[in-house]
């Protein structure tokens, strides 16, 4: 039996900017995992997705349609150069809620690439299952930064930069002083692909107008590295509201989102920002061990899902 796990994600800074060549920053979400367990007690080769409700036989060929999760399958088929897969049993659960800006989708296609290519002896370093998941999220994020999968894949915060295929600039970086967050979902589903799809429309019918705003945000990404390594909360924070504003402008937030955030800064939080793609999904908010319960509270008025963690 091969286990494996991936980790959700959250963007502190720079989501979408970062697909046109901007800086961002984004930090593993620990104790949200995707599991995927191998075992060889199939008659023929299976992904069962519990979740779902349903169990997918894995074709020789990809069949028109069939279940996206499959994509991580075959990734790893082809990287192998197997036609067909022996028996085996692919079965995954998850606790990262879908299509909420936590990286459900890279998780998942990390969790199956790494378990396949072990389950197959194969190098699984974190180079060539990066690289497996990049394609995958392709298929799904037509022009994705590369963040999301690696970010997951190597499960550390990380200043990233786009580059060729996938292979971003990934930067580690030190954390001055330890930043306590609450993730709150809106409950509103909200695809990536939709909100990258419709600011890349934006930026093409006015290319100067979305460039000053990615490099808006590059600066804002800049800046918070900075603030992050000299443990300087307040310009954190600051810089999060800079951020959600501009986001704002690229039309990605919702009445949904700027009700978590205003009610998080009423509330007492430092600053607060929807995080990923938008339009739904997750917002961010910075607390202190003194503000952390009375903006959870507010939170909760909003969002059936508070979750708190901190970045060391
Ligand atoms: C999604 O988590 C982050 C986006 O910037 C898309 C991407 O970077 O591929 C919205």
């Amino acid at each position: 039996m091969i286990e494996t796990t991936a980790p959700g994600k959250i963007i502190l800074f720079g989501e979408h900017a970062v697909v046109y060549g901007q800086p961002a920053i984004a930090i593993p979400v620990s104790q949200l995992r995707t599991r995927v367990v191998i075992t060889d007690d199939a008659p023929y080769s299976v992904l069962d997705l519990p979740d779902l409700g349903g169990q997918f036989p894995i074709t020789a060929k990809p069949m028109e349609g069939e279940e996206p999760l499959m994509a991580a399958v075959r990734e790893v088929q082809a990287y192998l150069g197997l036609s067909q897969l022996p028996p085996m049993r692919i079965t995954l659960t998850s606790d990262i809620p879908i299509a909420s800006g936590l990286g459900s989708g890279a998780a998942a296609a990390c969790a199956i690439v790494r378990g396949l290519l072990r389950h197959f002896a194969q190098d699984a370093t974190n180079e060539t299952v990066n690289e497996l998941v990049y394609n995958v999220e392709k298929l799904y994020h037509g022009t994705p930064s590369g963040i999301d999968n690696t970010v997951v894949t190597y499960e550390q915060p990380l200043f990233f930069m786009r580059g060729k295929e996938g292979k971003g600039v990934r930067e580690a970086f030190t954390v001055g002083a330890p930043l306590q967050l609450l993730i709150a979902d809106t409950g509103v589903k909200s695809p990536t692909l939709v909100a990258v799809g419709d600011v890349r429309r934006q930026w093409l019918d006015a290319p100067e107008q979305f460039e000053r705003l990615f490099a808006a945000c590059g600066e804002i990404a800049r800046r918070a590295r900075g603030a992050i390594e000299r443990g300087d909360l307040l310009e954190v924070g600051r810089l999060m509201v800079e951020n959600q504003a501009v986001l704002r402008a690229m039309t990605v937030s919702s009445a949904e989102l700027d009700t978590l955030v205003d009610t998080a800064l009423a509330a007492g939080a430092l600053g607060a920002k929807l995080s990923g793609g938008g339009r739904g999904g997750n917002m961010i908010a910075l607390v202190t061990n003194e503000s952390q319960e009375a903006v959870a509270a507010a939170l909760s008025r909003y969002s059936h899902n508070v979750l708190q963690t901190t970045l060391h």
